[in-house]
């Protein structure tokens, strides 16, 4: 095992701090002195547009963290990874997410620990398109012969979130008549409301999990399968013996698994189940056959754009030098922000309503990958780690919480994202809409950078106290990441994009990004203490004095 870099013992980790201790940070200073600043500092990624210019950062600062990122071995880590390296050192695997996404015809195969892996990715690809082209051209038909109008992907964390965020994204590509519904919480609530007004005979059920262990994707598989059958019973399309409910199953159900054993034992037919493997990551999932909700409900061409699109990302990371490499920078400059100017968190708003589930998707992005406090070789961290990713659509975000980013005491810094052209191009009362949804992403972050000095707000009539009141430091970071338009390529630039941020901090920080031991310990608990409330007197007897008092409430209130 290679052994970490200690960033913080690095001379570039030196002149940082150096940088730092002299650190006047000055946006409105650096853009009057220096009219090449924007130009500079903006830089193409694939279809995006990326203008770094509103960070708090000068020449010298991104040329140090430049060289953190050399010193720490940024790309010989990213060349690691491509080669199928077992850089997830904790579970002996290599991450090879990126293989998913490799052309058809790349040459010379990339082969690791004697697997094809593009053999069999496009093996399994070109399974998860004839499946889905089946559904959407009517040929596979349910229990009573009827096409498939919605699938319902069950699954939870990376078997939900990104083919749920991309489904909102890139829905008006769904021409097929198919709808996708997500479900995912092991609240009933959840199942319960997205069958609700389901016809049985024209659903589908995506069971996603790598593991086909996860509690909650198999509590609600097997509430879909009772719903499944109630609901064919109660209009008599189907007997209540066990070989209709079987054939049931199996027209109804299909999975996408690591585990195809398991998939069996559930009841599904493992000709109807699709594969990846253990060296793909839950929350780099969504290029597998865990997409296969979007194959069906966008088609298998939109789902080939998108793959499409994250490559370039790979590519771009794979060959630009590191002071052009925008993935690079990005992650540099969260470093700078957490490391040095003590931020804790950070915003993403999109200014594209289509990507109200994208914040929600980078939380396991990056915090799961990145919230660790040991290194890959099992030593402490040396700095902090891992930010706090949050944000919601623009303009919302702006009438809640942007009043704290504009004026309070916490360094927050922001990416807001932007497109040219809307989905839906409205016009009120002759005025574009979108330009002026757009007017406030930039105004926002014009606002942000610059702010509104005392004199400003004087010179407007104000006076007293309410001058200190209505007067904004400015210096607040952000980056502005602009796209023509939310197409397929786009929204996987757009992923890629975060995927390789968070891989670049993850290796300035020495942390095995691809593991998530954190979230077991919880796991563990809940299968202990779920007998405990259902009336197991020594389960209970064994919880600690406020996890008794709590199920003692439960029990009191449970009707
Ligand atoms: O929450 C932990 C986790 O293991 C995630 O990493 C993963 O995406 C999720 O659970 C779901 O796991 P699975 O796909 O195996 O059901």
């Amino acid at each position: 095992m290679t052994a970490p870099i200690d960033a913080t013992s690095t001379s570039a980790w030196a002149e940082l701090t150096a940088h730092h201790s002299s650190f006047s940070p000055d946006l409105r200073g650096w853009f009057a002195a220096d009219a090449g600043r924007v130009e500079r500092m903006s830089l193409p990624l694939g279809d995006l547009h990326v203008d770094l210019s509103k960070n708090l950062v000068t020449d010298e600062i991104l040329a140090s963290l430049v060289k953190l990122a050399e010193q720490t071995g940024v790309a010989d880590r990213y060349a690691a990874m491509l080669a199928g390296e077992h850089i997830n050192t904790t579970e002996d695997r290599a991450v090879l997410h990126t293989a998913l996404r490799r052309p058809a015809d790349a040459e010379p195969h990339l082969v690791v620990d004697g697997q094809d892996i593009d053999a069999d990715v496009q093996e399994v690809l070109g399974k998860v398109a004839a499946f889905a082209e089946r559904v959407r051209t009517g040929e596979w038909k349910g229990v009573t012969g009827k096409t498939v109008t919605h699938v319902v992907n069950i699954g939870i964390g990376g078997s939900d979130l990104g083919p749920v965020m991309i489904y909102e994204a890139l829905k008006p590509y769904a021409t097929a008549g198919i709808e996708a519904r997500f479900v995912s919480n092991i609240d009933p609530t959840d199942i319960a409301q997205k069958t609700a007004d389901l016809d049985p005979e024209t659903t589908l059920f995506i069971v996603a999990s790598k593991t086909f262990t996860t509690l909650e994707t198999l509590t609600n598989a097997r509430l879909a399968r009772d719903w499944l059958w109630e609901s064919l019973s109660a209009v008599g399309a189907i007997a209540g013996d066990e070989a209709s409910e079987a054939d049931a199953v199996a027209h109804h159900f299909v999975a996408v698994s690591t585990a195809l054993d398991r998939v069996a034992a559930f009841g599904i037919n493992t000709d109807n189940a699709f594969g990846f493997w253990d060296w793909v990551g839950g929350r780099y999932s969504v290029n597998s056959a865990i997409g296969l909700s979007l194959a069906i409900s966008l088609g298998p061409d939109v789902f080939g754009d998108l793959l499409a699109g994250f490559h370039t990302v790979d590519e771009h990371v794979r060959t630009t030098p590191l002071e052009k490499n925008v993935p690079v920078l990005m992650g540099l400059l969260n470093v700078w922000y957490g490391n040095f100017l003590g931020s804790q968190s950070h915003a993403v708003l999109p200014y594209a309503q289509q990507l109200n589930r994208f914040p929600a998707y980078l939380q396991q992005l990056t915090m799961e990958s990145n919230g660790k406090s040991v290194r890959w070789d099992g030593t402490p961290v040396t700095t902090d780690t891992g930010e706090v990713f949050w944000g919601e659509p623009g303009t919302n975000g702006q009438h809640a919480f942007y009043q704290l980013i504009h004026q309070g005491t916490h360094l927050i810094p922001a990416d807001f994202i932007a497109l040219a052209n809307p989905a839906y191009p409205l016009e009120d009362g002759g005025q574009d809409v979108h330009a002026l949804f757009l007017a406030n992403f930039l105004a926002q972050t014009k606002a942000l950078a610059f702010g509104k000095t005392a004199e400003e707000v004087e010179a407007e009539g104000t006076t007293g106290a309410l001058v200190a009141a209505r007067t904004f430091t400015g210096n607040k970071p952000t980056t502005s990441i602009f796209a023509p338009a939310l197409t397929p390529q786009v929204l996987g630039q757009l992923i890629g994009l975060y995927e390789h941020i968070t891989f670049t901090q993850g290796v300035i920080w020495g942390i095995n990004s691809f593991d998530q031991w954190g979230v077991e310990l919880g796991k563990q608990l809940a299968l202990q203490i779920a007998p405990a409330i259902e009336g197991d007197d020594a389960a209970l007897a064994g919880q600690d004095a406020s996890t008794q008092a709590l199920i003692a409430y439960y029990k009191a209130n449970r009707t």
